[in-house]
């Protein structure tokens, strides 16, 4: 009991900590949870607000999706993007198909349900960016999808990103739509 205790008090396992995912509240439990990593061995955290995230197209493109890292990792990040085996991204990456959603790599142990990806549902006007939701296992996009359910579908070796071979049910979007929400990021201009 003691563990579990200092566990919740870390803010790191939120389903251990009562409530669990979809319980309610826990929106607040995962943004509490980057105050408080400081078991990141590392140190290394990012802890998005809304003004940090920018326009898609600033970020680096493989296949489909835009890949940034504002710590300094995007070398290596686009490294495990582009491989044959896959590999864990490093902190501080994130992963955009669509300017409304994000996948964010936080610090190491922050979240290992989720790989410790924190994800992101925003929406977009002119330059602002607005945060709908964000957290690990509760966050849904604007089709009511959960991201977690999906992702978590991708084979192991692949640190949850889908792509359209990794294993996750498919998005109900077209390539062609994809493309046009990307040239569309009002935040480029
Ligand atoms: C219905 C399942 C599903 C849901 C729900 C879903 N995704 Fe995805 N997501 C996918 C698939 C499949 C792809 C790959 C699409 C492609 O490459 O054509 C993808 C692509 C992505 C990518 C680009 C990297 C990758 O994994 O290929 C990011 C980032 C992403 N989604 C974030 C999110 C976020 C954040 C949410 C919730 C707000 C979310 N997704 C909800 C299935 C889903």
């Amino acid at each position: 009991m003691r563990n579990l205790l200092v566990i919740c008090g870390l803010g790191v396992a939120i389903s251990a900590c009562g409530g669990g995912a979809g319980g309610g509240g826990d929106d607040t439990a995962a943004i509490d949870a980057s105050a408080a990593a400081p078991d990141a061995p590392a140190g290394e955290d990012l802890d998005m607000q809304a003004a940090d995230f920018g326009c898609i197209r600033d970020g680096t493109k493989v296949d489909k999706f835009f890949i940034k890292n504002p710590l300094g990792h995007l070398d290596d990040a686009v490294a495990v993007a582009t491989s044959a085996t896959g590999g864990r991204y490093p902190v501080g990456t994130i992963l955009q198909l669509v300017p409304q959603e994000a996948m964010v790599k936080r610090a190491t142990g922050w979240n290992p349900t989720t790989n410790d990806w924190e994800f992101f549902a925003l929406s977009v006007s002119g330059a602002t960016t607005t945060i709908q939701a964000r957290g690990v296992e509760d966050v849904s996009n604007s089709f009511g999808g959960n991201c977690f359910a999906c992702h978590d579908q991708a084979a192991p070796q692949w640190d949850l990103v889908c792509e359209t071979t990794h294993g996750c049910d498919p998005l109900q979007i077209s390539d062609t739509i994809i493309e046009n929400l990307q040239n569309g990021d009002s935040r480029c201009n």
